[in-house]
């Protein structure tokens, strides 16, 4: 190995309210740590780029502790194996964890999983569609969502990467109508080619009425929280499930959006459950048969919208928060693009 420095992105002050600024991580170089007994180094190929991590940067008690300042910024990576003093891995073996955003990662080989991509597959999916964002989208439809024949479907921030699973999910389930919410012409028309029955962009200024036109919901998948959580506890159907899987609006908000429609959940006898993926690994094997069924059957298909090298990671978690990225996000730290990561429809 010719290159011996490992560039690195770390929290360097925490921001206050609001988001991310140009003083909140910095880029350093460190020596590449050499492998110890039963340990591996590990060359990254890509990392993740998650709405959660803003919330990584507040110190409060969260269901992961915060990074600390100085700290590489945590982030799910996928990357190979380049020396190993652990039997069970070699050089070349692909392998996923939380590498964090930079370019070699070293650590005990017990704590990493190793991946295997399917002949034909992409090494890609298993940051999306077989990943925590595919699982996301399964285990919230399924286990938190209790989808049925027949429901009707609600999914917010439909067009990004738990979305976008989520919404193809749905439209394959028998005799569900699918309303997908998103925050551009463009991702409606993405939505629509995902065969979403209703598509509708959050920014309208006649939005509140048009969601109202859908009618009322039986499972809403929340990714969102704020205004348009409050808008779907408003027209709930008897038993309704609400997924409560993320808020991304309240991630950068200086104050809470008061929510209105709370007693609903009573008068409509539903359930409102939030959850983390992460606590769900025994169903992953289950949900990842479930996804490549209907990527055979060529009801799902996955996109991803990729940045290239580490200098991008942070600008990318910006752009997030307005809304640029269509499917899962990721960093590429490849020498070389791939034809899977060029896709986009
Ligand atoms: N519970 C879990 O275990 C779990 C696991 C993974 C992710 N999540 C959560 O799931 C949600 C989606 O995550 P993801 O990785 O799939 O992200 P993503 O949807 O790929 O990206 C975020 C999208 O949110 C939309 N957005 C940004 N600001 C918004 C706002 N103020 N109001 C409404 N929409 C806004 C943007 O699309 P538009 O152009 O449409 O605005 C943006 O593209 C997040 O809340 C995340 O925290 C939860």
């Amino acid at each position: 190995m010719s290159q011996q420095q490992n560039k690195q992105v770390v929290l360097h002050e925490r921001p206050q309210r609001g988001p991310i600024t140009d003083t909140t991580f910095k880029i350093q170089q460190s020596e590449i740590k050499q492998p110890g007994e039963g340990e591996v180094l590990v060359k990254v190929e890509y990392v993740s780029i998650d709405p959660t991590m803003r919330g990584w940067l507040n110190d409060v008690r969260s269901y992961l502790p915060p990074v600390q300042i100085g700290a590489v910024m945590r982030a799910t990576s996928l990357g190979r194996v380049v020396k190993s003093n652990d039997s069970n891995f070699k050089e070349g073996d692909l392998v996923f964890d939380t590498f964090g955003w930079q370019e070699y990662w070293t650590g005990p080989g017990k704590a990493i999983q190793k991946r295997v991509t399917p002949e034909g597959g992409r090494d890609i999916d298993h940051m999306g569609l077989y990943g925590l964002t595919g699982m996301t989208a399964y285990i919230g439809l399924f286990e938190i969502g209790k989808l049925k024949d027949g429901d009707h479907v609600v999914i917010s921030g439909a067009a990004g990467a738990v979305g976008q699973i989520a919404t193809q999910i749905a439209v394959a389930h028998p005799k569900c109508t699918v309303t997908a919410i998103a925050g551009s012409q463009e991702k409606l028309d993405y939505l629509k080619k995902l065969g979403a029955h209703n598509v509708l962009n959050y920014k309208d200024a006649d939005f509140k009425k048009k969601f109202k036109e859908v009618g009322t919901i039986d499972v809403y998948f929340d990714n969102v929280g704020g205004e348009i959580l409050d808008l779907a506890l408003g027209q709930l159907n008897p038993y309704a499930r609400i997924i409560a899987c993320g808020a991304i609006s309240a991630y950068n908000a200086e104050k809470p959006t008061p929510i209105y429609n709370y007693f609903n959940l009573v008068s409509m006898k539903s359930t409102m459950r939030g959850f983390i993926v992460l606590d769900h690994a025994d169903k992953f094997q289950e949900g990842a048969k479930y996804l490549s069924d209907l990527v055979k059957e060529g009801k799902l298909k996955a996109d991803y919208h990729v940045t290239y090298g580490l200098d991008t990671c942070v600008g990318t978690l910006r752009d997030m928060f307005e809304g640029k990225n269509f499917g899962k996000t990721v960093v590429s730290l490849k020498e070389q693009k791939e034809e899977s990561e060029k896709s986009k429809l």
